[in-house]
């Protein structure tokens, strides 16, 4: 199916999710919007769809994949749902919240999808275009971020097709996506305890609170690479990026927060969510500029300001 012709872009209308229901369950490959970011969507119980979104990607074939839900009930049939992943589910989803749990064996699930993991990686995303799409179809669906592996993230329509025409069968166009970066991913372990494997638009400190009356132990995931999306050199333009920058040398293309003067600015009013969603749309025009390097104004870790520098210190790695 994913052959070498150009690769139409429709809207997410009724005509264009039914069109997008049918190649997915042929086993082809269609991009979505959700409220993160764009994702590149096969049949997760199908090893031949599977393995195209890994073809198509030029993803390594050690990192798993997402596996998207409906709701926690369809999620309950792949991986063990329960204790503090139960109350998420029902406090979160649908949202952009990943929960790695104890995956079911035989549940049908394609084996590249896990990449031999014990853990499923799930998700119930909130986008209409996406729950309408999983609504029309009678599997969940594997999707990483529509992009060629290592490089931008795609928050739009266009950055997909700029990556991966020719590579995949369709494009659901909805627009800009509202969040900007991917899911928070959060592994609970046995004992309990919360691991945030990537940070993203989700506050799993004021979850934790809320539901468990008590602050969030913090530390890291450990020193193993658990979710190898979180290798160093990630959501890379392509050029030298320099953080941190309060102005930029004249061959540098300047990506701006608040009031300072700059080529594309996250925010022009200082707002998080806003540079959040405007994020991989500024690394997209850096990267595409003739400028050769690219340096990033001092961006606050607070709330999602957090996820969008972990994002930043992976572009500059
Ligand atoms: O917002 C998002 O999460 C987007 C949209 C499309 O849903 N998807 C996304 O997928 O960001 P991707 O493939 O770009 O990132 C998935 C991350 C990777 O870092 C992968 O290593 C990790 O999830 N992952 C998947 N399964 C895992 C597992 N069983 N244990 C640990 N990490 C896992
Ligand atoms: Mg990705």
């Amino acid at each position: 199916m994913s052959g070498k012709n150009a690769t139409e872009t429709v809207s997410a209308d009724a005509k264009g999710i039914a069109r997008a229901a049918r190649i997915l369950a042929a086993g082809g490959l269609v991009a979505v919007p959700t409220e993160t970011v764009y994702g590149l969507a096969a049949r997760a119980d199908s090893d031949e769809a599977v393995a195209r979104i890994y073809d198509a990607k030029g993803r390594p074939s050690f990192n798993p994949l997402i596996v998207h839900v409906r709701d926690a009930a369809q999620a309950a049939r792949y991986a063990r749902l329960e204790g503090d992943a139960s109350l998420l589910a029902e406090r979160v989803w649908p949202g952009p919240l990943t929960l790695v749990l104890p995956r079911r064996e035989d549940a049908g699930l394609a084996a590249a999808v896990t990449a031999g993991l014990p853990t499923v990686a799930l998700r119930a995303p909130a986008h209409p275009a996406m729950r309408a799409l999983l609504a029309a179809c009678d599997f969940p669906l594997a999707a990483p971020s529509a992009n060629r592996s290592g490089f931008i993230s795609p928050t739009q329509a266009e950055h997909v097709s700029a990556s991966l025409d020719g590579r995949i069968d369709l494009i659901l166009d909805a627009g800009p996506c509202e969040e900007g970066v991917e899911s928070t991913i959060l592994a609970i372990r046995d004992g309990g305890r919360w691991d945030e494997l990537r940070p993203g638009p989700v506050d799993l400190d004021a979850l934790h609170r809320l539901l468990l009356g008590a602050p969030r132990e913090s530390g890291s995931a450990g020193g193993a690479i658990e979710a190898p999306g979180q290798l160093a050199s990630h959501y890379a333009p392509g050029k030298p990026v320099r953080l941190n920058a309060a102005t930029a040398t004249p061959d540098e293309f300047l990506i701006g927060f608040g009031a300072v003067a700059s080529h594309c600015s996250l925010s022009p009013s200082g707002d998080l969510a806003e540079a959040a969603a405007r994020l991989y749309a500024c690394l997209h025009q850096a990267a595409r500029s003739d400028l050769p390097r690219i340096a990033v104004a001092p961006v606050p870790e607070a709330g999602i300001g957090a996820a969008i520098n972990d994002r930043l210190r992976r572009a500059a790695a």
